[in-house]
């Protein structure tokens, strides 16, 4: 995959898209018992490491789960449980974690950490696609109030190349991060509010991707809801 990550990046919005099915949340709800251990009842994780399901876009849930069923997401946790679900169960399930309400992980870093964070979500233009107030859209995760060790274990495997990204973006975007500045960013995301921030667009920030691409991937992924403010 990382191979092709000079071509990929531009085909995010276009060449991929969960089959279109139509949900049934309540079947969705009963869907979700054997989840519950682990993602609590209405997708608000409790377990440090765990991941909060709850407001997730549908698409990317959906997503998750085909990347799990299909071993491109390697966890052997997910695994088995991925493996016996159909394509109707994913986006049942997606359907219901996407309409519960989202809780902020307990903040287990230091105010300062967090405030350091947040700028940098805007220089590296992580708020382009996962929008501002991060709270997601299409296959980009809601990131604000997320855990924060599973954020930083995240974070620390796209820069290490090991994490399977759908289509290396997320390596992409992480490799101009130092280690100390994914410690921070971790802190930022998991420390954000539901409260939005300003519509912003950071293009002309650093980054290793060209400035065509970056323009490119933004407004795919943006689809029309960003303004641009530099270019
Ligand atoms: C035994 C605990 C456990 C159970 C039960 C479980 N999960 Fe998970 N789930 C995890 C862990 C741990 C991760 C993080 C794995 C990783 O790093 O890839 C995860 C990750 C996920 C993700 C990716 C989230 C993200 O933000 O990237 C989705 C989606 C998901 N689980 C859905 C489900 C669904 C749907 C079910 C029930 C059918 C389920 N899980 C059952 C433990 C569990
Ligand atoms: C060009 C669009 C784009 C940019 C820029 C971007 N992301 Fe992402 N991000 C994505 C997509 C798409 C995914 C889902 C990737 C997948 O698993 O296939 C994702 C996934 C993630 C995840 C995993 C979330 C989860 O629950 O599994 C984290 C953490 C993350 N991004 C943080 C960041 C940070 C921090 C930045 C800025 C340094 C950033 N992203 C920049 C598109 C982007």
């Amino acid at each position: 995959m990382v191979g092709g990550l000079s071509i990929a990046v531009a085909l995010v919005a276009t060449a991929i898209g969960p089959p279109a099915l139509a949900a049934d949340l309540e079947a969705g709800r009963r869907k979700a018992e054997p989840c519950a251990a682990c993602h609590g009842r209405d997708g608000n994780a409790t377990i440090p490491g765990t991941p909060s399901l709850a407001g997730q876009p549908v698409y990317f849930t959906h997503w998750q789960l085909i990347k799990y069923r299909d071993g491109r997401r390697k966890d052997p946790v997910m695994a088995p449980f991925a493996a016996i679900l159909s394509d109707a169960d994913m986006a049942d399930l997606s359907a219901y974690y996407a309409a519960q309400r989202p809780k902020r992980r307990p903040a287990v870093t230091d105010p300062a950490r967090v405030a350091a964070g947040r700028p940098l979500a805007d220089l590296h233009h992580c708020t382009s696609c996962h929008r501002p107030g991060l709270v997601g859209q299409e296959q980009a995760a809601r990131l604000a109030g997320q855990d924060f060790d599973y954020l930083l274990r995240l974070l620390r495997a796209f820069k290490a190349r090991t994490a399977s990204d759908l289509d290396g973006t997320m390596t992409v975007a992480t490799q101009p991060l130092t280690d100390d500045e994914i410690d921070a960013e971790g802190a930022g995301l998991a420390g954000a509010g539901r409260r939005p921030q300003r519509v912003y667009c950071a293009l002309a920030a650093r980054g290793s991707l060209s400035r065509t691409r970056r323009r490119a991937s933004c407004r795919a992924m943006m689809r029309r809801r960003c303004r641009v403010v530099k270019v």
